[in-house]
């Protein structure tokens, strides 16, 4: 990355839409020096339902940013997420052919396209191909092989796609209020960067980013990411639950989940109070019923996110535990019923690893914001992929993508 160079990260979620402009020094430290967040309209679970609402809340969001800091902006990293993200992990086989048998960085290349990247259907995008662990003569675990001696290199990767569809809806909303991409990355990738510590990747790690419409977890072993998957309940359906349940509107609903939900009630007189004020309901008897109301809901995300696991014995998958960020884990008792439900160390994951202005981002709505910062901070924009005008081949968006993992 160039000297100080401006970064722009982009996180056009269900509720909000939050932009955060950056410096990035040389050494990748990040500097944030400006922040606009605006209410989200024309998106439902991740997704962009209406353009044109769309753009006008990035816009509003960008302009926010800018305003903040007295700077234009050209482009951005900007977050994907939605259900239509399907991930794998892929096997790919080449043989040395050097003459002195040395692993050279063009055989990473033509081993990365034998994992299946390139034979993505033309519905769908490749967002991410992430090496998850070479290995040289039948020698496993190798990180970075290049350099070493053999006839046969093997590799492991994540491959992430995304449906076209949606993908070029979220892009035509950037293009038309005049910004490029840098790159696309999946939110919950991004949460982690800003979240997860590197001796938790090392263990092993779940992270959940429960937002407003949607639960995007991230499974971490041995240091790279090993499983990806996007649950569609979070936030709203907690709000909607307490509106249907306690007969609220929806903005009642959200102000009392936000000022007094708790998913383990506490002796709380003033809430007690309050909540039987705002609902016309007898006293106590609200209260109880908005932490029942709550604590189904967020028990059913939980058993989700534990499904997601690849197998049942916890323990030996994710030693390190579960790492809740997103806005929703901001309500009380998460992590204490958490634990309970895991029988593992939960905790939650407020963004990290940035300075300037970090006290608005303070919080674990603001992880994929934060993280996309993060990310763009470590890797070269993609600009090509994502262009203006046209999207390239499927080919030159993957040569891009190898090209930017080995340089
Ligand atoms: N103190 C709180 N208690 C409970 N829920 C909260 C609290 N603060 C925020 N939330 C919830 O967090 C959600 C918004 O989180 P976040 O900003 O991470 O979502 P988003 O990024 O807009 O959506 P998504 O990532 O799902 O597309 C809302 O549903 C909001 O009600
Ligand atoms: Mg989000």
């Amino acid at each position: 990355m160039k000297r100080n160079q401006i970064i722009t990260a982009i996180d056009v979620g269900t509720t909000k839409v939050a932009t955060i402009i950056a410096e990035c020094s040389e050494e990748g430290a990040v500097r944030v020096l400006g922040v606009g967040i605006a209410p989200s309209y024309g998106m439902h679970k991740g997704l962009v339902v209406d353009i044109n609402d769309a753009k006008e809340s990035i816009r509003e969001s960008v302009r926010r940013a800018e305003q903040s800091c007295s700077m234009k902006i050209s482009s951005a990293y900007v977050g994907v997420t939605g259900r239509h993200v399907i991930s794998n992990n892929n096997h790919g086989v080449v043989a040395i052919t050097n003459m002195d048998r040395v692993v050279k960085p063009s055989d990473l290349r033509r081993v990365m396209s034998t994992t299946g990247a390139v034979k993505v259907p033309s519905d769908r995008k490749l967002l991410h191909v992430i090496p998850r662990n070479y290995s040289v003569d039948g020698q496993n675990g190798v990180k970075n092989p290049v350099g070493m001696h053999g006839e046969r290199l093997d590799v492991e990767a994540h491959i992430i796609t995304a449906a076209s569809n949606s993908i070029n809806n979220l892009v035509q909303c950037i293009h038309g209020i005049g910004l490029d991409i840098d790159d696309m990355v999946l939110e919950p990738l991004a949460s982690s960067e800003a979240v997860l510590t590197e001796e938790e990747r090392q263990k092993g790690v779940a992270i959940a980013d429960i937002g407003g419409g949607t639960t995007d977890v991230c499974i971490f072993r041995d240091g790279s990411i090993f499983h990806t998957a996007i649950l569609p309940v979070a936030g709203y359906q907690m709000t909607r639950d307490l509106a249907v349940g306690l007969g609220l509107g929806q903005d009642v609903a959200e102000e009392m989940k936000k000022r007094y939900g708790t998913v383990i009630p506490i002796e709380n007189e003033s809430a007690i109070d309050q909540i039987s004020k705002m609902s016309e309901d007898s006293q106590g008897i609200a209260y109880q019923t908005l932490c029942e109301i709550l604590r189904a809901r967020v028990e059913e995300i939980l058993r989700l996110i534990i499904l997601e696991l690849p197998s049942s014995n916890y323990e030996s998958i994710i030693p390190a535990g579960l790492v809740l960020t997103g806005g929703s884990s901001n309500i009380a008792g998460i992590e204490q019923l958490g634990s309970e439900i895991l029988k593992l160390p939960v905790r939650i994951g407020y963004p990290l690893h940035v300075s300037g202005i970090t006290d608005v981002l303070r919080d674990p709505a603001h992880a994929t914001g934060v993280g996309l910062l993060l990310w763009g901070s470590k890797n070269q924009p993609q600009t090509k992929t994502w262009q203006k005008k046209g999207f390239g081949s499927m080919l030159r968006g993957l040569a891009n993508k190898i090209s930017k993992l080995f340089g």
